[in-house]
């Protein structure tokens, strides 16, 4: 069953082309594997490696360092696609893309191309942003990294931790305060390039996760890691810089974390639909029932209106109009909000069978939650919100 609906009509053949791709990759390879992944808690190694083969983990890089050079609009359309069949999977191609932010927005060409080059090696990169005590409030950040200038290294101390594929990445970005008599905690931070096979870094815990079972998310450990000066992303001249490097990351992965949730919510709307023609009681579908009618009214109505807000917030990203942090937060806020509640009541149509291992709703609560925790939890999406707004933004 297709919903012709269910992704955006008006985007150009070459996206809907890409679009047909990725569903069937999704449809073909992710699917048969996600019920055994979920259940045992295993990565699925070797489609990662197929979906690397289709640049999927590099969707946004540039063209010219090897990326598949796509806008915002087509990485949402993409990732929401590969979401609908499993979130999990989706996040775990799409943090390579969050990886790659920071050095694309704030990195020299050289430290581009290097991050680039070790990507096209069909190698996963990790984002590694929070620690124990720094999760919502990024300024307390406590891995430090400190100048050596007899060997021009910089020495990196710390622990991170919810770092999403923090157990398969060969290279990491590791923001860390450098400037321990800053003004603000917001002028202390800089961000580096770490790879894994350095002395002193190591994963730590692996989480045993609610949902998106299919994605790695542990501790990674640096124990007085070197690095080379040249490491230090953009620069000395971006000494400093790193937390509004941060948010402006944030910014430009919400979006796209918004439409994965979409993924979820549609994924929801696909399986009720053909739930409720088929179920009977009382002697005919439950399609039949205006209870019924009026949930999936609801559920197609805001998934709409979600699906299209992504989008909206990617094309103003594109279009390099700024600032666009509300819009991003409304995106991935309104589109989390929607998934959970969407999936709540998918359970609820397909009644104690919902609740049940035996259909994949109950997993697809089970993922929708984290949109409404990671990438900024949707409490802090709406303080970005109000605060953009009382700004005047
Ligand atoms: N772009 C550029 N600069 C920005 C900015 C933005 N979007 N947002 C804030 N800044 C600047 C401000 O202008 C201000 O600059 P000045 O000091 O020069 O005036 C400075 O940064 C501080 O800003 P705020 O006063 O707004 O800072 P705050 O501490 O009150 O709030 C916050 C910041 C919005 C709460 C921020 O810490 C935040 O977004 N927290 C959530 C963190 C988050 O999303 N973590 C997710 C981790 S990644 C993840 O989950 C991925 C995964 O693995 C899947």
């Amino acid at each position: 069953m297709s919903n012709p609906f269910s992704q955006d009509l008006l985007i150009s053949e070459e996206q809907k082309e890409l679009v047909a791709l990725v569903k069937e990759f999704a449809e073909t390879k992710v699917k048969p594997v996600v019920e055994q992944c979920d259940r045992d808690d295993t990565l699925p190694m070797e489609v990662y490696e197929q979906a690397m083969e289709m640049g999927l983990h590099m969707t946004v890089l540039p063209e010219e360092v090897g990326g598949m050079g796509l806008d915002h609009l087509t990485n949402c359309l993409l990732m929401e696609e590969l979401a609908k069949v499993d979130a999990g999977f989706a996040v775990g191609c799409s943090a390579n893309g969050l990886a790659c932010e920071p050095i694309m927005i704030g990195g020299t060409k050289e430290q581009q191309k290097y991050f680039a080059s070790v990507l096209q090696q069909k190698k996963f990169a990790a984002f590694c942003l929070t620690e124990p005590d720094a999760g919502s409030d990024v300024s307390a950040a406590k891995t430090k990294a400190v100048f050596d200038e007899k060997t021009n290294e910089w020495v990196i101390n710390g622990t991170k931790c919810f770092i999403t594929n923090g157990g398969v990445a060969s290279i990491y970005v590791v923001f860390a305060v450098t400037e321990k008599d800053a003004s603000s905690p917001y002028k202390a931070m800089s961000a580096f390039i770490v790879e894994r096979d350095l002395p002193g870094v190591s994963v730590g815990k692996k989480e045993d996760k609610m949902g998106i079972r299919l994605s790695s998310t542990t501790e990674v450990i640096f124990e007085d890691v070197r690095v080379p000066a040249d490491h230090l992303v953009g620069g000395e001249a971006a000494r400093g810089k790193g937390f509004k490097l941060a948010m402006q990351v944030l910014d430009s992965s919400r979006p796209t974390v918004g439409s994965m949730a979409c993924g979820i919510a549609q994924r929801c709307i696909d399986e009720c639909v053909e739930y409720a023609n088929t179920r009977k009681t009382f002697g005919k579908p439950i399609a039949a029932l205006q209870s019924m009618q009026f949930k999936l009214a609801d559920m197609e109505m805001t998934t709409q209106v979600a699906r299209q807000y992504c989008h909206y917030a990617a094309q103003v990203q594109d279009s390099g109009i700024k600032p666009y942090s509300k819009l991003s937060s409304i995106a991935k806020c309104f589109a989390g909000d929607n998934a959970v509640r969407v999936a709540t009541e998918a359970i609820q149509i397909f009644g104690g069978y919902g609740y049940s291992k035996e259909y994949p709703i109950e997993k697809l609560l089970r993922d929708a939650k984290i949109y409404q925790i990671f990438e900024g939890t949707n409490e802090i999406q709406r303080v970005v919100i109000a605060g953009n707004l009382l700004r005047g933004y």
